[in-house]
């Protein structure tokens, strides 16, 4: 295995990701933990010197133990990485003075070497440079490899040690190549990439074991991809020490419910509460249109009932959520180094401390693709892991102005044909997300020989990578007039179907 000493950058996950994409098993550890004793324990087969915020010149910085460079194992530095390596084994880091260098950079070739397999297939390479300080005089054994404008010691190694030191990020998508790097050096460190999502799932599992013993765990399971896959890991880890609780607000899709119970409660043979709390919901929103307090009722709503079941399940010590790496990483302080605050999903922000329960986040070191990977892994079905994200208020926030059972029996007829048409398209996998907002007017139409005063909707298909921004889906004309012909004698109570081309920023995914 390999070892990531964390001093703290903001993309070591991302170093991590890399090395499991090339099938090779890691761990990272926060400097702090790294002693002698540790080192000796953990045996890395090769070990990674992440990045940092630091510098290397100030007097308490972040240091590996020494013993490291003894192990005889390989080594790469990145960054920061790379500045204390040198400074460790007997070179010179300075600070900027109209070196730093932050964003793209262009690295040129000195020499060859087999780290840099792949790499140079022109005469330079784009990389990600972000630094104040830099090396100034490399260590004794040490050579220059590669140099870039603002970093004459941009790709450095001491090949007779297997030491590599690099200035650059080659973790990140603006290093385009840095993946090769990656692979290179775990091919020089020998390892076979024969690590999988099976493997993981057996590791977290084991370490879910660890932590909850014979303690009972309760999970709030919304039917979404990420408490699935959480709540099955877990289940498949201590069977019914977990309780799932299910909480129906009466702003699910068409026959969300159904499926969510069938699927945990038959299939996956889990204890799951079913807390149908719709009047509850639906009562307390009655007359209510301001979105933010739609917002904060549903919130308030929805720890009180998670509670009220949660106090049922005797003995409980733990929550578990499917908190994933970007909403650990959002939440990470520049200064604070590798220590991170966890930010609290939305829907049961603030229970844990409430209630005085502990964590169990499984999947706090996994991107969204790989919590899908390891979802298929535990054998959930394609179209569950594949669905579109779906927010935690639900239908709520696509039923603009008050909200009545009648439009949302309307709004989830109207949905489920608008994703049947996109599925029956062959396009459900190329959208990051679709769904109809019925509008708070109604309009005039003309139907048979009739008058008709109905709703009318809007559709809403965007594309994106993380939901931080997106684009409209574009649709052909034939897709939308079949569409919206569907709506309208499909559904009873929508008489006009628009499309929604509102990018984000400046629109929101969301209508509220
Ligand atoms: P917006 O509308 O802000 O949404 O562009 C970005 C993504 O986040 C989802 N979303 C939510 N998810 N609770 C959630 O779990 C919420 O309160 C919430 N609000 C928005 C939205 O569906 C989109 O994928």
């Amino acid at each position: 295995r390999l070892l990531i000493i964390d001093f703290g950058s903001q993309v070591t996950q991302l170093i991590a990701r890399r090395l499991r994409e090339l099938s090779v098993y890691c761990e990272i550890h926060p400097y702090q933990n790294v002693t002698d004793a540790f080192l000796k324990e953990f045996a890395p087969k090769a070990v990674i010197f992440s990045g940092g915020p630091a510098s290397v010149i100030a007097p308490d910085s972040p240091r590996p133990p020494m013993s490291v460079f003894d192990m005889g194992v390989p080594i790469l530095g990145i960054c920061y990485g790379q500045q204390v390596m040198m400074q460790c084994l007997g070179g010179k880091v300075e600070r900027g003075h109209g070196t730093a260098e932050f964003g793209r950079a262009y690295v040129t070739p000195k020499d060859k070497l087999p780290l840099l397999d792949g790499w140079f297939l022109t005469d330079r390479e784009q990389v990600w440079m972000s630094h104040g300080d830099h090396v100034s005089e490399i260590a004794p054994g040490f050579a220059v490899y590669g140099t870039s404008p603002n970093a004459p010691f941009a790709i450095t190694a001491d090949t007779s040690r297997n030491f590599y030191a690099v200035q650059f990020h080659p973790e990140v998508h603006h290093t385009p190549n840095g993946a090769k790097l990656y692979e290179n050096f775990v091919r020089l460190a020998g390892f076979s990439g024969d690590w999988t999502m099976g493997a993981y799932r057996e590791q977290a599992i084991a370490a879910i074991r660890e932590q909850v013993g014979d303690k009972k765990v309760i999970c709030g399971l919304s039917g979404g991809v990420d408490s699935s896959v959480a709540a099955v890991l877990i289940h498949e880890a201590i069977g019914d020490q977990l309780t799932c609780v299910f909480v129906d607000h009466g702003l699910l899709r068409q026959g969300e419910a159904e499926e969510v119970v069938t699927m945990f409660r038959d299939n996956y043979n889990m204890a799951l509460i079913h807390a149908d709390e719709q009047d509850l919901f639906l009562g307390e929103l009655d007359g209510v249109s301001d979105p933010e307090t739609k917002r904060k009722i549903i919130g308030r709503l929805f720890i009180d009932v998670f509670q009220k079941y949660a106090n049922d399940i005797e003995g409980a010590e733990f929550l578990a959520q499917g908190t994933l790496y970007p909403d650990v990483i959002e939440s990470v302080s520049f200064s604070g180094g590798p220590s991170v605050t966890i930010k609290s999903h939305h829907n049961v922000g603030g229970l844990p401390e409430k209630m005085g329960l502990k964590l169990v986040e499984p999947l706090r070191e996994l991107f969204k693709d790989e919590v899908r990977a390891l979802g298929t892994e535990l054998g959930l079905p394609k179209s569950f892991i594949g669905r579109h994200p779906f927010p935690g208020p639900g239908l709520a926030i696509r039923c603009p102005g008050e909200i009545t059972r009648e439009k949302l029996e309307i709004l989830r007829r109207a949905d489920a044909v608008y994703i049947d048409q996109i599925r029956k398209h062959g396009l459900y996998d190329d959208i990051w997300q679709a769904f109809v907002a019925i509008l708070p007017v109604r309009t005039v139409g003309v139907m048979g020989d009739g008058r008709t005063y109905d709703f009318a909707c809007a559709l809403r298909a965007v594309t994106s990578v993380d939901g931080m921004t997106a684009d409209y889906y574009p649709f052909s004309h034939e897709f939308l007039g079949e569409t919206a012909t569907r709506i309208i004698n499909e559904v009873q109570g929508i008489n006009r179907v628009t499309y929604d081309i509102t990018s984000k920023p400046p629109g929101t995914i969301e209508w509220e």
